[in-house]
């Protein structure tokens, strides 16, 4: 690896204002639990219930289509549940035109995906040939709509706001299932819109499904063009829901943390001029703070200005031609980050080229890569270790770090004080809920050290329960291909306080491939 030694001093002094020391981490996390915590106690647009009650355990079976929407392209999926963790998908992506994207209308977008969707039933020739689960005669579709939604039901929701470029202000308070439904039956498709997913609910759903450790996993992570997670929570602790009769009937419940929009308010999160930049010229100003310095929709351009900046004060040998990407807002994508990340990992380093052809430069020199090179890792080193001090708080939130560290936690962060009715409600049915739980969970581990099989392929399944694993299923662009994201996740799990590197060790992080998918065929199932 080349050495990094860059005299420039504004370089050096960028540098610095991206790094996070692990004080800093701490206190991200600390207010990232308390606004869990207080999504929890009160109707906020984060710690969204899901109604999906139980992770999956590989038993599910069943033919389900599924819709996903969410990032810049429109997935339409055959997902075949075969029942023993594994499955089978056929996919057609589409691109969705930004016109569609950015309209004033919803009917455009949906009818697009309504065709899209039967291109899909008659290239396959599915119209009459699936056995419909019930004795429908309409094909169950899971939807997978990635963007803030209040549920009401597995399969009724109203979307609160758009993100990540999208601005159809028409749908703002509607039922995605119900515009998608709308166009469906316009083209008279024997299918119907069964469930409601959130990429992120998605992604842990199908992580628990083709989990060989039945039970461990706890989250689904997205670090896509969007940031997101989901989490399995106790139902008595989701004061927010009011205490009909599905909670007493369950004890756990996915709630969808729409974390990229945690510190809003920027009490802690960093914030340099180009966040500060970035924001003010964005669709939300104001809106998705950490979401805007974690995922890859911004990341690129956190990089554009950043070297906008640089090239202006002559930091840099190369030339950028008029027609420039960098010169176009969001002309730069983050798969330039994991792109030049992945020059330097190889043993020829020469990241010139790639930047020339990239950034439509010439006589880029050695030294400009490098700085390039130092300048990309910074900033997905800083999404990487505000994503790892995000999983945190969810970590801590989980207790599945059980003991002493939990409990202190559970003294140190009070939910926010504004609601006046928390003060005066008993703490005593918490203390309860957790003490049972934490019963439940020696129970079902003492059950499975007795029925478990000793056999050679589930050696390492055993070790992984022995140890306790809290499993973590993860999907997004940025996490699958910055080289060195998820070390640098565990970086900052490992400097928060509660964890620490005995609590880190613990920590599973795996693919969840198809996630979104998987996740909405599984979505389908439950609402079945
Ligand atoms: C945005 C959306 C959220 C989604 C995430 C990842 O943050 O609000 O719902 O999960 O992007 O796609």
């Amino acid at each position: 690896m080349p050495s990094h030694g860059n005299p420039q001093p504004l370089v050096q002094d960028i540098l610095q204002q991206l790094e996070i020391d692990p004080d800093d981490i701490c206190k991200v996390t600390k207010r990232f639990l308390q606004q869990i915590k207080e999504g929890l106690d009160h109707p906020r647009p984060w710690q969204l219930p899901s109604y999906v009650f139980h992770v999956p355990d590989g038993s599910e079976k069943g033919t389900f289509l599924a819709v996903d929407l969410g990032g810049t392209n429109c997935r339409i999926c055959l997902v075949d549940l075969l029942g023993n963790s594994t499955y089978n998908v056929t996919q057609t992506k589409q691109t969705v035109p930004e016109h569609l994207r950015i309209n004033p209308r919803y009917q455009p977008l949906f009818s697009f995906i309504a065709k899209a969707l039967r291109e899909f039933l008659d290239q396959h020739e599915l119209r009459h040939q699936i056995d419909c689960p019930t004795g429908s005669k309409r094909i169950p579709l899971g939807f997978t709509f990635s963007f803030t939604c209040e549920q009401t039901s597995i399969s009724k929701g109203t979307l609160i706001q758009w993100d990540k470029g999208w601005d159809i202000p028409e749908a703002l308070g509607k039922d995605p299932c119900a515009m998608l439904q709308e166009s469906i039956d316009e083209m008279d498709l024997p299918v119907l819109v069964s469930a409601l997913a959130n990429d992120s609910v998605g992604t842990l759903l199908s992580r628990a499904y083709t989990s060989q450790d039945q039970g461990s996993t706890l989250a689904g992570v997205i670090i896509g063009t969007g940031t997101n997670a989901a989490y399995l929570e106790r139902s008595c602790n989701v004061r927010r829901l009011p205490n009909t009769e599905t909670k007493p009937m369950h004890d756990t419940i996915v709630l969808n943390t729409e974390w990229g929009c945690f510190d809003d308010d920027l009490k802690v999160l960093p914030i340099t001029p180009y966040d500060r930049e970035l924001d003010a010229s964005s669709i939300n100003p104001g809106q998705q703070q950490l979401e805007k310095r974690v995922s890859g929709m911004y990341l690129g351009e956190l990089m554009r200005l950043v070297i906008l900046h640089c090239h202006e004060r002559g930091v840099f040998n190369m030339v950028l031609d008029v027609d420039s990407p960098c010169n176009c807002q969001y002309g730069i994508d983050s798969s330039f980050l994991s792109l030049i990340a992945r020059d330097r990992t190889t043993e020829s380093w020469d990241a010139t080229k790639d930047i020339e052809r990239v950034l439509s430069a010439r006589g880029v020199t050695p030294d400009d890569a490098r700085i390039l090179t130092q300048l990309a890792d910074s900033i997905a080193r800083r999404s990487a270790r505000l994503a790892g001090s995000a999983l945190g708080a969810i970590i801590i939130q989980s207790e599945r770090l059980s003991g002493p560290v939990s409990e202190k936690c559970a003294v140190e962060v009070t939910s926010l004080p504004n609601d006046q009715n928390d003060k005066q409600r008993p703490k005593q049915p918490k203390r309860i809920c957790g003490l049972l739980s934490r019963i439940g969970d020696y129970f079902k581990r003492f059950i499975y050290s007795l029925t478990k099989k000793r056999s050679v392929e589930n050696e390492s399944l055993d070790q992984g329960s022995e140890q306790n694993f809290i499993d973590i299923g993860v999907d997004g662009s940025l996490i699958e291909l910055y080289p060195g994201f998820e070390a640098h996740m565990r970086g900052a799990l490992r400097d928060i306080q509660e964890i620490g590197p005995e609590g880190e060790k613990r920590v599973r992080m795996g693919l969840a491939r198809d996630g979104s998918g998987v996740g909405a065929a599984l979505m389908a199932n439950a609402a079945t």
